[in-house]
């Protein structure tokens, strides 16, 4: 008999019209019905879930971002205009700085006053190489200027001080005449900066401290109480978390620290296509048990991420405290002949990919994820832009993020799946297509899907609220190989490109290729 799915889709096979081999190949390409319901609209997906990190490791910041008011290559006050112009396309809400486990060793009065005349000290943590602190306070705020962005500033525990961030605050934010104040207006500030979020340290379990969850809850609230910033300039402030699976950082600071002290739980949560830390797995040439490897991570986090949520709410049931995923993405084995301690690696389809699944899992909890930030912006880990010289190449995670600009302020809309098949491999398995709506906040019905699969493709019936859609325009990012790159010699290779649907029998049917991503835009 044939399945309910393959009767809708092809009446034919139903009334026994059809050769059976007919119908056992359209059995391979039945459609998935994909129902928005747009009547049912859920949490407001904050635009910050769309966040970027950039932290003083490798050429992250200096070569990638930042060549200095003398360099050849065209800039902006030091800042490369070829990369900020391009990152502006990705209206980058908020940019999270100067780390990671950086922040945990730097001293903010080392970035200000004349540039040669600051120190140079030893970055520990990426590859014992020189920080000319040449990037510091006031570069960084002219960065988010130029980004049209908001500020995420991480504030030093591990080798700071109460004292410290507290004096950095009033640095950065006094409007009064106090000598910190005056001090940034004599650095060429007058006005003071605007501080969105400041974080308390970073990976305080790890390279921030070695500490146990109730060591820092302690720390943090000692900590905040010393971060006072004039009204309405307040920033967010948010307790450095766990990681990866760990829930105790979570339960003992929602538990331990009040909201008035404490307005975000940040967490860390990479993707190892291995899962080991000594072997990650490669970013190019990886056998299709590392492609889904991959990319069932991000259903890990949405179950992770519900037992977060659960936590949250016996604690906090206001929902007063959000939960930041100020790093993730993946993590690979560094790029041979790199400085290991660069955390240089390619960028593929792959990584598109795997980044829309984060995205799906985001929106789907958007109600306590209010924040994340994917490591990294420039040239580490999954970034958006990897830079050589004075040339420059948009990453197939650039379009991803791009393709995804409408979710940013967008409502998210309930999607109901029937008949997704199981993409299964070496003893893994996920759903073949994931899919992700929202109402933009231009008042279009936005569609996000992937379809995990790198052999098949996948027939959708696209519907709004149970009817079939008038229409679609969209794009869709894929390439032919499951690790195709946009490589300097060749930097168009994994481009967005116009999709189409067909209206069949009264139905709206896309064709969804394999491996693949594709952003939306439905009229019902
Ligand atoms: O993003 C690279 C590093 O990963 C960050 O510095 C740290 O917080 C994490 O371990």
């Amino acid at each position: 008999m044939p399945t309910p799915a393959l009767r809708r889709a092809w009446p034919a096979c139903a009334r026994g019209l059809t050769a059976l081999a007919l119908c056992a190949a359209t059995a391979l390409a039945q459609a998935v019905q994909v129902d928005l319901r747009p009547e049912q609209p859920g949490p407001v997906i904050a635009r910050h879930i769309y966040g970027q990190f950039a932290e003083h490791l490798g050429t992250g910041i200096y070569e990638g971002l930042w060549v200095g008011p003398h360099s050849p290559i065209p800039n902006r006050r030091g800042w490369r205009i070829d990369v900020v112009d391009a990152l502006k396309a990705l209206k980058v809400p908020v940019v999270r700085w100067p780390g990671g486990c950086f922040a945990d060793e730097y001293h903010w009065r080392d970035g200000i006053g004349p540039r040669d005349q600051r120190p140079v000290r030893v970055n520990t943590n990426w590859g014992g190489v020189a920080e000319p602190n040449a990037v510091g306070t006031h570069e960084f705020f002219d960065l988010v200027e130029q980004l049209g962005t908001e500020a995420y500033v991480n504030g030093n525990l591990g080798t700071g001080s109460a004292q410290e961030m507290s004096e950095w605050l009033e640095y950065m934010t006094s409007d009064g005449t106090g000598t910190l104040a005056r001090q940034r207006r004599a650095n060429g500030h007058e006005a003071p900066f605007r501080v969105h979020f400041f974080a308390v340290g970073n990976e305080a379990w790890g390279c921030g401290g070695n500490m146990k969850p109730d060591y820092y809850a302690n720390l943090y609230r000692q900590a905040a109480t010393f971060l006072k910033a004039p009204r309405g300039n307040r920033p967010v402030l948010v307790a450095s978390g766990g990681n990866g699976e760990d829930l105790a950082w979570t339960e003992v600071l929602s538990r331990e620290v009040k909201p008035n002290l404490m307005q975000a739980i940040s967490h860390h949560r990479y993707t190892l296509p291995t899962d080991s830390w000594s072997k990650k797995g490669a970013a190019v040439g990886f056998p299709e048990a590392q492609w889904i490897s991959t990319l069932v991570v991000p259903q890990k986090i949405d179950a992770n991420l519900a037992k977060h949520r659960e936590i949250l709410d016996r604690n906090d049931p206001k929902k007063r405290i959000g939960f930041y995923f100020d790093e993730w993405g993946s993590w690979y084995d560094p790029e041979p002949g790199t400085n290991p301690g660069f955390l240089v690696q390619r960028n593929t389809l792959r990584d598109a990919v795997l980044a829309a699944l984060h995205f799906h899992v985001f929106h789907k909890h958007a109600e306590r994820v209010r924040m994340t930030n994917i490591a990294q912006m420039v040239n580490v880990l999954q970034a958006m832009v990897q830079t050589r010289q004075d040339r420059l190449v948009l990453t197939p995670t650039y379009h991803a993020f791009e393709m995804h600009v409408p979710f940013q302020d967008a409502t998210f809309v309930p999607v109901v799946l029937q008949d997704n098949p199981a993409y299964a491999r070496d003893g893994m398995e996920m759903p073949q297509l994931s899919a992700s709506a929202a109402r933009s906040a231009d008042g279009r019905l936005v569609l996000s899907l992937v379809n995990a699969n790198p052999r098949d493709a996948l027939e959708l019936d696209l519907r709004v609220g149970g009817q079939a859609a008038r229409a679609v325009q969209g794009r869709v990012l894929t390439a032919a190989a499951m690790d195709a790159e946009n490589g300097f010699d060749q930097p168009a290779q994994v481009l967005p490109r116009p999709i189409e649907a067909r209206v069949r029998d009264g139905r709206l049917t896309l064709s969804v290729p394999a491996k693949s991503v594709v952003v939306l835009t439905v009229e019902p």
